[in-house]
């Protein structure tokens, strides 16, 4: 492998992309959809060509694996995944709830991970055995480790016409015996929302590797329980599903979901299921 990325570039790629995206926020935008539902604005292909050019620049011959290019260079397995704007639909309405996130993935595993919010400036970072962290100071997750006390945050497909399971059982499920859950519409943002302890929970089926590879090593490294729903480990697997909250509370919602989801589901979304996604993104190589 050549060297590993320096947290600090990676971090002031994502600040200059978030920096660019709020140029565009609260104007019209050029709104395309992939399929008959998933949205693309001419801000999201701007800062991920922003993106792609400097991580070409610094890692010429590093694979990148975006959300609007699909798959750059020969899918090894030392890759980029960039989502250049998490949370478009908030951002194609004006609501500053989105975010920039690139990960550098080494044989499956993120190793570093930078998701910055530019509405709030929030830079919240991470590599592998260093710990995480926002704005340059530690995170950490809550210690809430009762259900009914717990605030949690969940995420749906654009496309939920006749997506099996469809998510609704188990958001009714949670809504009845948590505090509350949130859907904010940024999946980065969410993730590394349990890491600062924001939140206690969050799940999530059909989101992309892209979605959540950066948050996924800050809220490992902040000390959140991380796996897939069936609570397998490889959440970046696809079908990439994913359970995370911190350790007190993760044996609990894990517990729900087998109830709720029971058996057949719970194989259908394991690593080698299928959830149905269809043509909602370009599956990845790596
Ligand atoms: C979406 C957001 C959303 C999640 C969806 C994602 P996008 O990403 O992260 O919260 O529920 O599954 O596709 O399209 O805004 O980059
Ligand atoms: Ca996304
Ligand atoms: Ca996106």
């Amino acid at each position: 492998m050549s060297r590993l990325p320096n947290v600090e570039e990676v971090i002031a790629w994502a600040r200059e992309a978030g920096h660019l995206l709020m140029q565009g926020l609260g104007r019209a935008h050029d709104i395309r959809y992939k399929g008959l539902t998933d949205p693309v604005t001419e801000m999201d292909r701007a800062s991920e060509a922003l993106l792609i050019q400097r991580i070409r620049a610094a890692f010429p011959e590093h694979t990148i694996i975006t959300e609007e290019s699909g798959t750059l260079g020969k899918g090894d397995d030392t890759c980029w995944y960039i989502d250049p704007l998490d949370g478009t639909v908030n951002y194609a309405h004006g609501l500053p709830i989105f975010a920039v996130s690139v990960a550098f993935v080494h044989e499956g595993v993120p190793q570093v991970g930078v998701v910055y919010d530019p509405s709030r400036d929030e830079c919240f970072y991470a590599m592998r055995g260093a710990g995480a962290f926002l704005n340059g100071r530690p995170i950490h997750p809550s210690e809430t480790t009762e259900l009914i006390r717990s605030l949690l945050v969940t995420g749906f497909p654009y496309d939920m016409s006749g997506r099996e399971p469809d998510n609704l059982d188990l958001y009714a499920h949670f809504a009845r015996r948590s505090q509350g859950v949130r859907r904010l519409g940024s999946a980065a943002l969410d993730l590394c929302y349990v890491a600062a302890g924001r939140l206690d929970g969050y799940w999530e089926m059909g989101v992309a590797p892209w979605d959540i590879a950066a948050a996924m090593v800050i809220a490992e490294e902040a000390g959140v329980v991380v796996t897939r729903l069936t609570g397998e480990p490889n959440p970046l697997v696809l079908p990439c599903n994913l359970l995370a909250a911190n350790p007190g509370l993760y044996p609990h919602l894990l517990a729900e979901v087998r109830t709720v989801l029971g058996t057949d589901t719970m194989s259908a979304i394991s690593a080698s299921g299928d959830d149905g996604r269809g043509a909602r993104a370009a599956k990845p190589t790596a």
